[in-house]
């Protein structure tokens, strides 16, 4: 079983700023630094580091070395990996004092993926390998299409959500990775209970994983929902904390844990990146959270 993330991958420009600018405010920055980022990238660099053998599928542009360069330094595979010519996927990223953070995307070569790249990429996976995406570049509705008609299956993670994702038949899709808001855009509801309940109606047979920020998450699996309380650090970055927990949630699932002990690795692990400025950078080694005491 191989594991392809087709995915988006970001320089992210992290401001470090006393509170998230308002609207017309001009404020200075204490400090600027760069890091390899976008939800793809992160959840290829937390499978990776929670022990799944994962693929990275996208384009990188003109400045896309460091983000090569992090993948490969984390044993993500990047045969799949293309450059194009052009800007590439990019944030502008402030976190304030208290480690809230608030993004600004631009997607580059993020949202130039072919129908042809895909097919090039999915020829190589095949029945039982699995599939993760997020919602950060385009074509995503092909390729959800090709995947399940090679025998695929599909782990989505609709982050940003956005009018992309209406294109996209979510009935493919085997295990949603999702938070409130984007479970309270896809179902109408905003009870976490209801959101789970609305999905299950909606999308029947598939898994789903609603993170609550502070609350913690729930997986529901047919008719059982686990539930996981998030450990308590002080923030210093919340960037990439769900990447994270998806990645070892979904890496836990795979290796066969029960979604208890599943939920509960991913919970630490987030926990320890939130406690570490950065994204990709900032999400632990398999050891060090099995290690970690809180
Ligand atoms: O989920 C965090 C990521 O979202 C950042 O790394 C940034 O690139 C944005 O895509």
């Amino acid at each position: 079983m191989k594991v392809l993330n087709f995915g988006s991958l970001n320089v992210d420009y992290v401001y470090q700023v006393d509170h998230i600018l308002l609207p017309g405010e001009t404020i200075a920055a204490s400090s600027r630094t760069i890091f390899a980022g976008g939800k793809g990238l992160n959840q290829s660099i937390a499978l990776a580091k929670a022990g799944a053998p994962v693929f990275h599928a996208g384009l990188v542009g003109d400045d896309g070395d460091i983000l090569l360069e992090e993948l490969s330094a984390n044993r993500v595979d990047t045969r799949f990996v293309e450059r194009k010519s052009g800007p590439g996927g990019h944030t502008v990223i402030q976190v304030d004092k208290d480690g809230q953070n608030s993004i600004l995307l631009f997607g580059g070569t993020n949202r130039c993926i072919t129908q042809e790249f895909a097919d090039r990429v999915l020829a190589a996976f095949c029945e039982g390998d699995w599939l993760v995406l997020q919602n950060e570049i385009n074509e995503l509705a092909y390729i959800m299409q090709k995947a399940h008609g090679r025998g695929m299956k599909i782990a989505l993670n609709p982050s940003p959500f956005d009018s992309n994702l209406d294109s996209c038949d979510l009935s493919l899709v085997n295990l949603f990775m999702i938070n409130e808001i984007e479970g309270g855009q896809i179902t109408g509801e905003k009870d976490p209970e209801k959101i789970l309940e609305r999905m299950k109606q909606l999308y029947g047979g598939a898994q789903v994983l609603l993170t609550l920020g502070g609350d913690g998450s729930l997986f529901r699996d047919g008719e059982s929902v686990y539930r996981q309380p998030v450990f308590k650090v002080r923030a210093v970055d919340t960037t990439a904390a769900g990447d994270t927990f998806t990645g070892y949630f979904l890496t836990g699932l795979l290796e066969g844990k029960g979604p208890e002990e599943a939920l509960r690795t991913a919970a630490k692990a987030a926990a320890i990146a939130v406690t570490r400025p950065g994204a990709a950078g900032s999400i632990p080694c398999r050891d060090e959270v099995a290690r970690w005491q809180g």
